[in-house]
């Protein structure tokens, strides 16, 4: 464990899936405290609103795991690193294709502060294809996407297709 070091995992959580929460799982048992970093950002339409994607993390998230805690942020993720006092992004790679675009950000970010490492973690096995987007269409079109989120996603998302 690396001791008093607080990571951020950020993204767009739109939804929350099994994948992330394995992700965040992974983190806690190299890092003690885990930001996760909800991106707000106007021009990219999501089907939560931002508060809506804060509310199902900490719900989920906050009573499950000690040292977890959530923020929307907007602008540069470095800027949001550095605010909330850290130097670490956690991502999740699940095939090689995350490989291309992570590598670009991360590159980015070392470019734009120097400071601030990514680390990588492997999701599982079972949440390696799983992805918010292929979770939103299967749910759009009334498929049953129990097994790749948290109960409480898979309501919301009920309720966000009956309403939309
Ligand atoms: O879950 P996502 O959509 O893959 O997360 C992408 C995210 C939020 C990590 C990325 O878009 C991001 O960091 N956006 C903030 C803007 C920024 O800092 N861009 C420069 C790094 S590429």
């Amino acid at each position: 464990m690396a001791k008093g070091i607080t990571a951020v995992f950020p993204g767009s959580f739109d939804p929350l899936t099994n994948g992330h929460v394995d992700i965040v799982t992974r983190s806690l048992k190299i890092f003690d405290r885990v930001v996760v970093a909800v991106l707000s950002n106007p021009q990219k339409a999501t089907l939560f609103t931002v508060d809506e994607r804060v509310q199902l993390i900490q719900e989920e998230l906050c009573s499950r795991f000690e040292g977890v805690s959530v923020q929307s942020f907007s602008g540069l993720l470095v800027d949001f690193v550095q605010k909330a006092q850290a130097k670490i992004i956690i991502r999740g790679l699940r095939a090689i294709s995350d490989y291309d675009y992570e590598t670009q950000m991360a590159l980015m970010n070392r470019n734009l502060s120097e400071d601030v490492e990514t680390c990588f973690l492997i999701t599982s096995e079972e949440n390696s294809y799983i992805s918010s987007s292929i979770v939103k269409q299967v749910a759009t079109f009334g498929g049953n996407v129990s097994k790749f989120v948290p109960d409480r996603v898979q309501k919301a998302l009920k309720t966000k297709v009956a309403t939309k």
